[in-house]
């Protein structure tokens, strides 16, 4: 009597089992957890201006100073970031982002963008990484440009700061 109730407890349970495998054979295996501002926000904002921000020139009453990573750590974090651009590509192609065809081929290209970006940090070329920097900036704007026009310029904001942050308030005399 026992065994025969166990028996058809199993049996309920290998069911539920059962029934509860079709349906995530069947569910879209990815969930966003994000949605799109919040990815561009906490991922690829973050990631891209890590990449920017390593290497590039400062100018004050001294002189010119090349910024450009130089200890180890430097560089890991630089390459580190590159992977965060490639992967994202990945990330904007789950099926409850993508808005149209343009957005696939963006998100593409993120990938491959993010892949050549990876490969300056790990050659350590500090020029590369400026250059690939450039192209990575013209990826994030041929996207907004169609999905996101009040956000063309994605570092729009941090731009002015820059500025101010270093050129001197008066230029030097030129002897
Ligand atoms: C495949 C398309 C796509 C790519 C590629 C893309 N973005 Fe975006 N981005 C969007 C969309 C769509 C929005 C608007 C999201 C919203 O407000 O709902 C956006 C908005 C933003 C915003 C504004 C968020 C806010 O509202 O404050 C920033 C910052 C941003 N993106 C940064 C980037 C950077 C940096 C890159 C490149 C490394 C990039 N994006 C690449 C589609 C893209």
């Amino acid at each position: 009597m026992r065994a025969a109730a166990l028996g058809a407890g199993f049996g309920l349970l290998g069911g539920v089992l059962a029934g509860a495998c079709a349906d995530s054979a069947d569910a879209p295996p990815f969930v966003a957890a994000a949605d799109s501002r919040q990815l561009m926000l906490s991922v690829l904002e973050p990631a891209a201006e890590v990449y920017w921000d390593a290497v590039g020139f400062i100018w004050d009453m001294e002189g010119t100073y090349e910024i450009e990573p130089r200890t180890a750590e430097e560089w890991e974090a630089v390459e580190n970031a590159a992977w965060v651009l490639a992967e994202s590509g990945n990330l904007l192609l789950l099926e409850e982002r993508v808005e149209g065809d343009h957005w696939v081929a963006m998100s593409r290209s993120m990938i491959d963008i993010g892949m050549r970006a990876v490969e300056a940090a790990q050659a350590r070329d500090a020029d590369r990484v400026f250059e690939v920097g450039g192209d990575v900036y013209l990826v994030c704007t041929g996207c907004h440009a169609v999905y996101a026009t009040e956000t063309l310029r994605p570092n729009y904001d941090t731009i002015p700061d820059t500025v101010g942050a270093t050129l001197p308030d008066t230029l030097p005399d030129t002897p």
